[in-house]
């Protein structure tokens, strides 16, 4: 029997990577997205199910997850990766801008590991399953250009942490993917990184989606992609935190184009 996932935020960028990387391997795939014909695109083409759902929205996702249940009341993997940029400093974000990130970023995938548990459970029982979060280098290091992505992302990780921790000793593993900077269509990174020492380091969907993979196979809780520079970066933060956000914000975008 092939294994089941759920992959929300799959109709482009790092989601749409991982759906395609899942279905190499053999897993069959629940694509969730709100751009209805992207998923059914990609579905068509690599042979996956489709579900519309705005995870920032919690009555949307208890429904998406008894829809899901219904047809699979066995799931073994969950990746919360839908996202969104929110870009702008603190003294400048629009308010609802705020909101609107933390309940996507942050509160949709507590949303749907909470809705879908009862799938992941006896996924546990029959033999084992997964929680994975994309979260983000921004998730260690506080980036004043995106001041509310960062923050989203701190809460996240905090959350995946914690998700982990409660469940230690159960079958359910939690993994934090970390990625850089990734080309994707809502984060353009070559074109709006104004460093070009940090375009250096951008990477491609496909290396995240590999990373997803080989977390899950290795039982790996955290994974920052690529491990250079990010994770001296995260660990620089950690000893001077004042110091690093100010130099990291410096080298960041350009300017209002972002
Ligand atoms: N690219 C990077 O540099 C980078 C780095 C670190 C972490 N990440 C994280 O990786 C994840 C994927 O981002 P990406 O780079 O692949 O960007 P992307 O190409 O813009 O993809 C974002 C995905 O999330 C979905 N999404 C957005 N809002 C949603 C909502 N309210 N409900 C349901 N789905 C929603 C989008 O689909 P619809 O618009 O169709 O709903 C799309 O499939 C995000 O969590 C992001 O924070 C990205």
């Amino acid at each position: 029997m092939r294994r089941i996932a759920v992959i929300t935020g799959a109709s482009s960028g790092i989601g749409e990577a991982i759906a395609r990387t899942l279905t190499r391997e053999g897993w069959a795939c629940v694509l969730v997205a709100r751009r209805e014909e992207r998923l059914r695109a990609l579905a068509d083409e690599i042979g996956a199910e489709i579900e519309v759902c705005d995870v920032g929205d919690r009555a949307a996702v208890e429904a998406l997850a008894a829809r899901v249940l219904e047809r699979h009341p066995t799931l073994h993997l969950l990746v919360n990766n839908a996202g969104m940029p929110a870009r702008g400093t603190f003294l400048e974000v629009d308010l609802d801008l705020v909101e609107e990130v933390m309940r996507v970023n942050y509160l949709g995938g507590v949303w749907c590991s909470r809705m879908l548990q009862p799938g992941l459970e006896a996924g546990a029982k029959a033999g084992g399953a997964h929680i994975v979060n994309l979260v983000s280098v921004a998730g260690t290091v506080s980036f004043a250009p995106a001041g509310a992505y960062a923050a989203s992302k701190h809460a996240q990780l905090a959350y995946s942490r914690s998700l982990g921790a409660a469940l230690h000793d159960s079958s359910i593993q939690v993994h934090s993917v970390l990625p850089g900077f990734v080309e994707t269509e809502g984060f353009p990174q070559k074109k709006v990184l104004k460093s070009r020492l940090l375009r250096s380091f951008v990477i491609e969907a496909d290396d995240v989606a590999n990373t997803v993979v080989k977390a899950i196979e290795k039982g790996k809780s955290e994974c920052v992609v690529p491990w250079f520079p990010y994770r001296l970066v995260g660990i620089a933060q950690a000893v001077a935190p004042g110091l690093v956000a100010r130099f990291v914000g410096m080298s960041a975008h350009r300017g209002e184009s972002v």
